[in-house]
This record gives structure tokens, C-alpha cells and sequence, in this order.
């Protein structure tokens, strides 16, 4: 008897499958009520009395080791039959997904980026907070120079050679210490200035600004440039080039788009002409390139600068600058990408 039990055991402890019915099979045939175990149970009294405890332990154990097993064996079963994702409707919809919206002066931003990279610029940045010599002194503005209003300053209370930077020029200048000529480079950034909040102009606002240092450089090669850059990204190649006055540049030039006159918002934006300025540009002043000890003998160079919040109000039609900085979400949404 206790040796049929010995072998039940073992049959118990070797058994295996991966199917659930055979699990409930196995179920019935030792837990079942007319199962193995409970004729054990019904044999107890006629086994004799000094065999009662070893025996009764035996069906214990018995009992313990089937019901394991089936427990454990349908657990196994039921959570494969979940990864194998059996019984799932696998063509419904799934949870939509969120996506965001880039801000559009991260968009114009690198758009302005990817169309320079391209004819070799790489980018390159620098502290918002600055000192008066790269920000104005070495860019051929000295202290009491007369166009240093042109850019109406935050200075820091707490040391007044320290400012917000007007323009990421004061990029370029670090750029041009830390680097000799050949230089490319695009300086993207936040700028301040101290001017009164209106719909067309903000006190913080985005700039791109790029510089070329090489031997040979001409105004020829700046048009060229500007050229390849306005038809990129705006698909637009009229460009003109009006005298203009900046003390880093000289000579200095205004850039002009021809955006035409087609609708009532090209005549808004154009105020009736059909030109649109969109940045200001010429060939490094010799005085920057002898203050950054690059002989200017040797080397020529060009540079240009753009408010990145005029280019994005002009390609979304956003009409006033405030829109940018409030971040409101009717707003920013707009922007998400198309999928
Ligand atoms: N730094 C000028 C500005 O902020 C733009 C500019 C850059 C003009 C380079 C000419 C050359 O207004």
C-alpha cells in the first residue's frame, strides 16, 4: 500500500505538459472526487493501526504535491497564453498617442540650421549674459560710440561691463578668439533688448546669425549666399540689397525679398510694395578682424543677421510677436506635425 503511494508520488512529481487540459485530467484523476487521493482517504480504515501514521502522512503528501502541481502548472499556462496575447482583438485601435508640437521658433530656427549646414556652416553658441567687449567693443562699437543706441541695452545691476546680450554677434566674436580662418559658422540664440513690448517687437526675441572668414571672400560670394538661402527657405530667389549701416560690417547692406503682391495679407506684410526686409548683412569691418587678430590683409569675410521671430511671423502669418512667449496651447498646437 505505502509502496502505491510511493509511486503515485513520483508520478505526481514527473509530471509535466503544456496543455491545460491535461492539467485538468490530472486534476480529476488525483484530486477528483471519485479520484486517487479520496479512495486513499476511504482505504484509511482498513489499513492496519500501526501503519495508520506513516500512511496518513503518506496521503498528506500526497494530497500537498498534486494540488501544487496543478496550481502551479496552471498558473504557468494561463500567463503564457496572456504574452501570447491569444484572445486579444489584435485589429482595434490602440491608445492614442499624445504627440507635442515643436515651438515655431524652433521650427524656423532649425530650418534656418539645416539649409546652412548644407553649404558647410557648422553652429556654434555662446552665454546670454555678456561682457561689453564681445558684445559691443570688439565688434567696433567703443564705448560712446553713437550706434550703440541702435540696440538699447539691459545691463546687469551688479557689474556694469556685463549685459543681455543685443545680438548674437557677441557669438561670433567669441568664435573668432577660439578660431582662426577658414571659419563658417551660425550662431542661433535668444537676445535681449530694451524696448517697449508691442505686436511687432518684443524685448527678447531670437536671432540667426552667421559669419565667413576665408581668404577671398566677396560681397559676390555674401549675395550668392543670401540667395541660395532666401530660395531654400522661402522658395523665393528676388533678393535685393540696399545700403545700409552697421559698425561691425562695411560695406553694410539690408536685405530685401521680393515676396510679391498676390493677396491682401502680401499687401499688409509688404505695406503695399511687394518687398519685405528680412536681414541685415556685409563684409566684416577690417577693424573686428584686427581686433580678433585675424590679419585682415589676408582675410576677408561676410556676415549677416536675422530676427528668427520675423521670418516665423511672416511663413505662419502670425500677427503679433506676443503670440510666441505665451504658450498657450491653441496656440502651440498648431504646430503639431502632420502625420
Ligand atoms: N547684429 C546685427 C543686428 O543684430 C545684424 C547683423 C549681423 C548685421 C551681421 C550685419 C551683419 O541687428
Amino acid at each position: 500500500m505505502i509502496k502505491q503511494i510511493d509511486q503515485y508520488l513520483e508520478e505526481v512529481n514527473n509530471f509535466s505538459t503544456q496543455d491545460l487540459k491535461e492539467v485538468e485530467a490530472f486534476r480529476i484523476k488525483f484530486i477528483g472526487k471519485k479520484g486517487i487521493l479520496n479512495q486513499l482517504f476511504a482505504e484509511f480504515k482498513n489499513v492496519p493501526n500501526e501503519e495508520k501514521k506513516v500512511f496518513g502522512q503518506k496521503i498528506n503528501q500526497l494530497k500537498q504535491a498534486a494540488t501544487e502541481k496543478v496550481n502551479i502548472l496552471k498558473a504557468a499556462l494561463e500567463n503564457a497564453t496572456d504574452d501570447n496575447l491569444t484572445g486579444l482583438d489584435l485589429s482595434r485601435p490602440g491608445y492614442p498617442v499624445e504627440i507635442g508640437s515643436r515651438h515655431p521658433i524652433s521650427l524656423v530656427k532649425n530650418k534656418i540650421i539645416e539649409i546652412f549646414k548644407h553649404i558647410g556652416f557648422n553652429v556654434s553658441e555662446g552665454p546670454e549674459i555678456e561682457d561689453d567687449w564681445h558684445n559691443f567693443t570688439a565688434l567696433n562699437l567703443p564705448e560712446y560710440h553713437p550706434a550703440r543706441d541702435m540696440q538699447d541695452t539691459f545691463f546687469l545691476q551688479q557689474n556694469p561691463d556685463w549685459l543681455l546680450r543685443t545680438h548674437t554677434s557677441s557669438v561670433q566674436t567669441r568664435y573668432m578668439e577660439s578660431h582662426q580662418p577658414p571659419i563658417r559658422t551660425i550662431s542661433p540664440g535668444r537676445v535681449y533688448r530694451n524696448e517697449d513690448i508691442s505686436a511687432r517687437s518684443h524685448c527678447i526675441f531670437h536671432q540667426v546669425e552667421g559669419l565667413y572668414i576665408d581668404k577671398g571672400v566677396s560681397f559676390a560670394d555674401l549675395k550668392q549666399t543670401l540667395l541660395y538661402f532666401t530660395k531654400e527657405m522661402f522658395g523665393k530667389s528676388k533678393i535685393r540689397l540696399r545700403p545700409s549701416y552697421f559698425p561691425f560690417t562695411e560695406p553694410s547692406a539690408e536685405v530685401d525679398i521680393y515676396w510679391g503682391l498676390e493677396t491682401e495679407t502680401d499687401y499688409r506684410i509688404t505695406k503695399g510694395t511687394g518687398w519685405l526686409e528680412i536681414m541685415g548683412a556685409g563684409m566684416v569691418d577690417p577693424n573686428v578682424l584686427r581686433n580678433m587678430n585675424i590679419a585682415p590683409d589676408e582675410y576677408t569675410g561676410f556676415a549677416f543677421g536675422m530676427g528668427i521671430e520675423r521670418i516665423a511671423m511672416l511663413l505662419y502669418q502670425i500677427p503679433d510677436i506676443r503670440m510666441f512667449y505665451e504658450n498657450d496651447m491653441r496656440f502651440l498646437e498648431q504646430f503639431k506635425p502632420v502625420l
